[in-house]
């Protein structure tokens, strides 16, 4: 079986961040070729392509995943939309990698990993923290017991935006709130060095539309361990992570999702561990979901299946606690 040199990448929805993914696609993967576009209007999809050289315009989301000319598929969607656009992709047999937060809910999240595995086609959040450098690092740094066992996480998400019913941060039927837009980050974190917890509890500010604007969360584990993490949308927090184990710790400086440096503590030792990004950061999943479909796997080791079902089963719990419920749910 001969693998592709290149593979054809269709984006799907013309906004802010399928922007900025585009733009690091040209700059940073040359076996990427930008193959189509989709949007819900014909001028944004011209636009979106003349800018990035796109030859394949659709002015609807379905005709994109059918497009016979592309072999996987960017999901940058509102999150409401998350849904409806992995499975169109999946069912014409589509690889896809869909923005965070992967679903709004874990029956949703359960649906579409099952039917990826059923079709044996390639399914990522796009969750692009994880393949940055710094973070690969300070992930083998902990699996070769660097810290010694985790017995801490603690990891804080939260920026301050003017209120604005409309927009996707706090409409509901967008999928609104801070946990689905940046607790999604802090529990991605959480999850790849504790796993999915066996108790949830959590506080949050529910503001006028009904979605959570702050909230303070924590996660245990029988051994244990546990997580201690916040999210906001109308609160600047400081956004940094810490690891803390039995034998040192470590702290991912602001903006720990983007971070580039990492403190650790271990003994009488400190040590900053300095590791630049290029550009925004985008394109390294990117990069991960190129090597994962050469090698045939339908889940990428670094973002695997069960870790985007932990985060939506927590956030499910959460939202639970809170009496938050999307439209339709
Ligand atoms: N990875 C990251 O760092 C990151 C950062 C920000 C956001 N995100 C995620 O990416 C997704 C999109 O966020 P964004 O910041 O790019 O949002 P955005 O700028 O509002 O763009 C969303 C796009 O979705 C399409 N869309 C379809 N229905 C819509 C509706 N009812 N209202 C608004 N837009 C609609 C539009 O594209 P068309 O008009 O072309 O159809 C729009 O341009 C979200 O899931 C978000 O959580 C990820």
């Amino acid at each position: 079986m001969t693998t592709p040199k290149t593979f054809r990448w269709g984006i799907m929805a013309t906004g802010r961040i399928s922007r900025q993914f585009a733009q690091d696609m040209k700059n940073h993967v040359p076996d990427a070729v930008l193959t189509a576009v989709g949007s819900r209007s014909t001028e944004s999809a011209n636009a979106f392509a003349d800018e990035f050289e796109i030859a394949n315009r659709h002015t609807n989301y379905k005709s994109l995943a059918e497009d016979p000319d592309v072999d996987v598929v960017y999901i940058g969607t509102p999150n409401n939309l998350h849904y409806q656009n992995v499975k169109d992709c999946l069912n014409a047999g589509k690889a896809v990698l869909c923005e965070k937060p992967f679903m709004l809910n874990g029956k949703q999240a359960q649906e579409l990993v099952d039917l990826a595995q059923k079709k044996n086609v390639f399914l990522m959040e796009a969750m692009w923290t994880r393949f940055l450098p710094m973070h690969k690092a300070l992930y083998e740094f902990v699996q070769h017991g660097g810290l010694g066992e985790i017995r801490m996480v603690q990891a804080n998400f939260g920026f301050r935006t003017s209120f604005d019913p409309t927009s996707r941060l706090f409409d509901p039927v967008l999928g609104g709130g801070a946990l689905l837009d940046v607790g999604v980050y802090v529990l991605a974190f959480a999850v790849r060095y504790l796993g999915m917890p066996t108790h949830i509890s959590g506080y949050a500010d529910i503001g006028a539309t009904g979605v959570d604007e702050q909230s303070g969360y924590i996660l245990g584990y029988p051994s244990g361990a546990m997580a201690v993490l916040t999210s906001a949308v109308r609160t600047q927090t400081y956004n940094e992570a810490s690891l803390l184990g039995t034998k040192g710790r470590a702290r991912v400086q602001e903006r720990f999702h983007e971070g580039t440096t990492y403190i650790t503590e271990v003994g009488d030792t400190t040590t900053s561990h300095h590791i630049p990004l290029e550009e925004t950061g985008l394109h390294y999943q990117a990069i991960e979901v190129h090597r994962c479909l050469r090698e045939g796997l339908v889940e990428s080791p670094g973002m695997p299946h069960d870790d985007t079902l932990a985060i939506a089963r927590v956030m499910d719990t959460l939202r639970g606690q809170w009496g938050i419920k999307y439209p339709g749910e």
